[in-house]
């Protein structure tokens, strides 16, 4: 078999850190948010594997639709010999990617779920004998070193998640992604497309309340490593689209005027009755968007695959 390496690129205590950072100016800022990446923790991760798979979340399949068609097309164009993949969670889809690419040597994964890393790399190399796996627990929105592999890569960030960041941290984003990009390598980009508002709103608050769990499980992180004392239960999981930025935004709204107390952060938090805390943003794209986000980041986009419902989307981009 061959090896499966983990590599934590962040120091012992910077996720502590960052976690600390983010809630301190989050819950203290008026609205309230948090960074969406505290959903991730190992029971979070399992909650968003069990979200791919409900009838009202579409985009994990119509990703994999186009992953399905269209891998024999990117492997062609990319002649990938390393793969980055960018929140790369269960690298489930990835399959029909690894699959295409044949003359792949190098997987790196990253991603801050150091459970959904582990699990997905061991299961790869326990397939895959010959590739490497080497993931990477860290925060893609950091500046990223790479592991020394073969070139050329291909950069993939799958999933929508591009859309979980604001549109200013999409620039940076971007930004530090092209800089990533030596010629010859490439960026596959999934984005989640505007459509029917109704559609959009039933997948992120489903029917049997498996997102409204993932959601508030963003607290019980909270409690568990800073102490806090959240209930989950006084809170309501929130859903809508709004227009004018054309995202989906989750909130937890609270249910009563209570005061939440953060003794790792020595703070008193405040709810008002119906105070509402952003949890998340999902952007919705149009292709032209797309093209013009990857342009002002020096990226071309040289292909652009939909699902046969023109639900989601694949994009492959070069430098400029
Ligand atoms: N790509 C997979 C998983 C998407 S869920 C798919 O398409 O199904 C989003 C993934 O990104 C999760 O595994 C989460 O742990 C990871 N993630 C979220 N924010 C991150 C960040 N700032 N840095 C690294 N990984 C992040
Ligand atoms: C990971 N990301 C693309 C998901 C999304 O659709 O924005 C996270 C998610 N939030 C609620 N459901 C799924």
């Amino acid at each position: 078999m061959s090896p499966f390496r983990l590599t934590r690129t962040l120091p012992e205590d910077a996720t502590g850190a960052a976690l600390r950072a983010d809630v301190r100016e989050g819950l203290s800022a008026r609205p309230r948010t948090l960074p969406p990446k505290w959903f991730y923790d190992a029971h979070g991760s399992e909650l968003f594997e069990r979200i791919t798979e409900l009838p009202e979340y579409y985009p994990t399949r119509a990703e994999r639709e186009i992953l399905l068609t269209r891998s024999g097309e990117i492997a062609a164009a990319s002649g990938a010999r390393t793969l980055v993949e960018l929140g790369s969670g269960s690298s489930e889809k990835t399959r029909h990617l690894l699959d295409a690419l044949t003359g792949l040597r190098a997987y790196v994964p990253v991603d801050v779920s150091e459970s959904a890393l582990t699990r997905a790399g061991e299961a790869l190399v326990a397939e895959r004998p010959g590739l490497e796996v080497h993931a990477l627990i860290a925060d893609f929105t950091a500046r990223l070193v790479l592991p020394e592999t073969p070139g050329p890569r291909l950069v993939a960030f799958l999933g929508g998640t591009i859309g979980n960041l604001l549109p200013a941290e999409r620039a940076g984003f971007l930004a530090s992604v092209r800089a990533l990009l030596a010629p010859g390598d490439a960026l596959l980009l999934g984005t989640d497309l505007v459509k029917d508002e109704a559609a959009l709103v039933r997948a992120y608050d489903d029917a049997a309340g498996v997102t409204a769990a993932f959601n508030k499980n963003v607290l019980t992180v909270i409690d568990r490593e800073l102490g806090a004392d959240f209930d989950p239960s006084a809170f309501d999981h929130v859903a809508l689209w709004d227009a004018e930025h054309e995202w989906i935004e989750m909130r937890l709204r609270s249910r009563e005027a209570q005061t939440v107390k953060i003794p790792a952060l020595n703070l008193a938090v405040e709810f008002e009755a119906g105070e509402e805390l952003r949890t998340e943003v999902s952007a919705k794209f149009r292709k032209e968007g797309v093209r013009a986000e990857l342009s002002a980041a020096g990226l071309e986009m040289t292909r652009w695959w939909t699902d046969a419902e023109g639900r989601f989307a694949l994009s492959l981009s070069v430098a400029r």
